[in-house]
């Protein structure tokens, strides 16, 4: 069966293009800096954030955790939103690894609560975990994949930096955050000290994550990737993988958009009870009595999406998912729900 598959944008498969790329790179050992491909992606996505410098990481999880173990020391405290993929969905590893007291901030509309975080930075005393980050989302995947505009995330970085923060973005899909604003990539990551962009979600590259910041934190950032084991080498192969995404697909994001906003337009139309989202970009979610149930009757019909809670569905659009996959799939979505009633 040819299944649709909505369950998230990191289940594309490599183009025939992408492989060849893959294929034809030119490598070299990555741990000793020797890799030409892995260099012209660092230095792509330094230009593309406009930040000095950049470092591949293997996965988004690694890029966060390596940015967060290079501004904090242990004891420090990281200000996250409550939601956030980095308290909710990476292990603890800011805890695990790093000895980092993470301080939860309310992120229902997006970003973490201007007034929390500037609670959270309370004047240093020996009863105090000196607060030294702040960690935004953008898009944010809990929150509807809402894009913060470039507006709102410059006053809440004027407020972190008033407060002596240092400020990282979980841009795993900041991409598609531009696309959404219709701005270039650099309108939102050069505002933050540090972000960590992921090319395995809507980018469609099998592989990989870049964190792009100073050339002073970069170089202390490869320091913790070595130790947490992420230093490869002939990782070239990977890296062209990303390039050739960031050529082929960075540009198609908003057909991402309007596919999703097409499902939620079919999914409201039939019923159901679909999260507004103040900037909607590849996410739609939507509340069910029985999502685990609803998801399987699904499945065995070839649409393929993830229940986020037990009572509420997340689906995402992505390169490998056509306009007419959409209709299909959220036509055969509001069909079963119907029948399960
Ligand atoms: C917002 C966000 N940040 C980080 C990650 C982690 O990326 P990875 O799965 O490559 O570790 C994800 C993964 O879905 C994500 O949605």
């Amino acid at each position: 069966m040819n299944c649709i598959d909505l369950r998230s944008d990191t289940v594309t498969r490599p183009s025939e293009g992408m492989r060849k790329a893959m294929y034809q790179a030119e490598v070299g050992d990555d741990v000793y800096c020797e890799d030409p491909t892995v260099r012209r992606l660092e230095e792509t996505m330094a230009g593309l954030s406009g930040h000095e410098s950049a470092l591949f990481a293997s996965s988004g999880t690694m890029g966060n955790l390596v940015s967060l173990l290079t501004h904090c020391g242990r004891g420090d405290a990281a200000i996250l939103g409550a939601e956030s993929h980095i308290l909710f969905f990476e292990g603890g590893g800011l805890a695990a690894f790093g000895g980092i007291l993470p301080l939860v901030a309310d992120d229902a509309t997006g970003l973490p609560d201007a007034a929390q975080v500037a609670a959270h930075c309370r004047p240093s005393n020996v009863h105090v975990a000196p607060a030294r980050l702040l960690c935004v989302e953008n898009t944010h995947n809990r929150r509807g994949g809402n894009a913060s505009s470039p507006e709102e995330l410059a006053g809440l970085v004027r407020v972190a930096r008033g407060k002596g923060l240092a400020v990282h973005m979980d841009g795993a899909r900041v991409f598609n955050a531009a696309a959404a604003w219709n701005v270039p990539l650099e309108t939102f990551t050069k505002q933050v000290d540090s972000v960590q962009i992921c090319l395995s979600k809507g980018l469609g590259a099998p592989v990989g994550s870049v964190i792009c910041s100073s050339r002073e934190f970069i170089d202390r950032a490869r320091h913790w990737r070595k130790k947490v084991g992420g230093g490869l080498r002939q990782v070239g192969v990977l890296a062209a993988a990303g390039l050739y995404a960031i050529e082929h697909n960075a540009a198609r994001m908003a057909e991402d958009h309007a596919n999703a906003a097409r499902i939620g337009e079919i999914l409201r139309d039939g019923g159901l009870d679909v999260q507004s989202v103040r900037k909607p970009t590849n996410m739609v979610y939507f509340a069910v009595k029985n999502a685990p149930e609803l998801a399987s009757r699904c499945a065995g019909l070839g649409v393929l999406f993830s229940p986020a809670d037990e009572g509420r569905v997340r689906l995402v659009t992505h390169l490998d998912v056509s306009a007419a996959d959409a209709v299909k799939a959220a036509e055969c979505i509001v069909r079963e729900a119907r029948r399960a009633g």
